[in-house]
């Protein structure tokens, strides 16, 4: 696609609710450079489990220094246990901060190759980029998601029940939405999207509906 506009796009979303997929999508088809910020989290909580006695602040500051994009691909990161463990290490402020710095580099400075970021998380529309281009909340109801999520992890081999990740997920959602440093939140200024009955086809071409009305004037 011709470069001639920089888009920044914010994403917030519960758990399995379809933002990874639409915002891997999106980013492809705008050439934006995409970040599944939760992969940081979940790094974070595989580094705590395979080096808890390593684990401080310290140690932590050096990863994330070094930490490179191919990092965060790692299958291990996609297991229910990692993801109840990230968002319990994702409500220490510590850690927060400093996963913050490397987040807003990537937001904002974007390879050159690139039209702009896409980002999706939990704090992205207020904390990480609260002057994106467009920001979206996307949601679907928690029995749609928890089977989205269990049929992702059948896929992946993993044992486990639909029982067992619908609790997670609800466990996540409490936690992830009434922490006290920077919950789950929809904001004003953010597009509600709701995906429980939509297709990702449909989820894709609702975005890029709103995207397109704005760069084409
Ligand atoms: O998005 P994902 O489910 O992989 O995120 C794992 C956990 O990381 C979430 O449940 C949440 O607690 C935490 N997280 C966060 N802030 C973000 C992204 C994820 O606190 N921006």
């Amino acid at each position: 696609m011709k470069k001639n506009y920089n888009l920044r796009i914010a994403i917030d979303s519960p758990a399995a609710a379809g933002a990874g997929t639409v915002a891997k999508s999106i980013s492809k088809f705008y050439n934006l450079f995409y970040l599944d910020t939760g992969k940081i989290y979940r790094y974070i909580a595989y580094l705590s489990l395979k080096f808890p006695k390593k684990f401080n602040n310290r140690f932590l500051k050096t990863k994330i220094k070094k930490l490179k994009i191919s990092d965060l691909n790692n299958k291990n990161l996609l297991s229910n246990e990692i993801g109840i463990e990230a968002s319990i290490i994702s409500k220490n402020k510590k850690i927060r901060k400093l996963v913050h710095q490397f987040q807003i580099n990537f937001a904002y400075k974007p390879p050159k190759k690139y039209n702009g970021s896409c980002l999706d998380g939990r704090d992205i529309t207020y904390k990480i980029i609260p002057d994106a281009d467009f920001k979206f909340f996307i949601t679907a109801d928690v029995k749609v998601r928890a089977k989205r999520r269990f049929k992702e992890l059948k896929y992946l081999n993993k044992n486990i029940s639909y029982a067992e990740v619908l609790k997670s997920i609800k466990k996540r959602d409490k936690s992830d939405y009434n922490r006290k440093i920077s919950p789950l939140k929809k904001t004003k200024d953010s597009v509600l999207i709701n995906t429980t009955n939509l297709s990702k086809r449909a989820c894709f071409l609702k975005i890029k509906n709103i995207i397109d009305r704005k760069i084409k004037k």
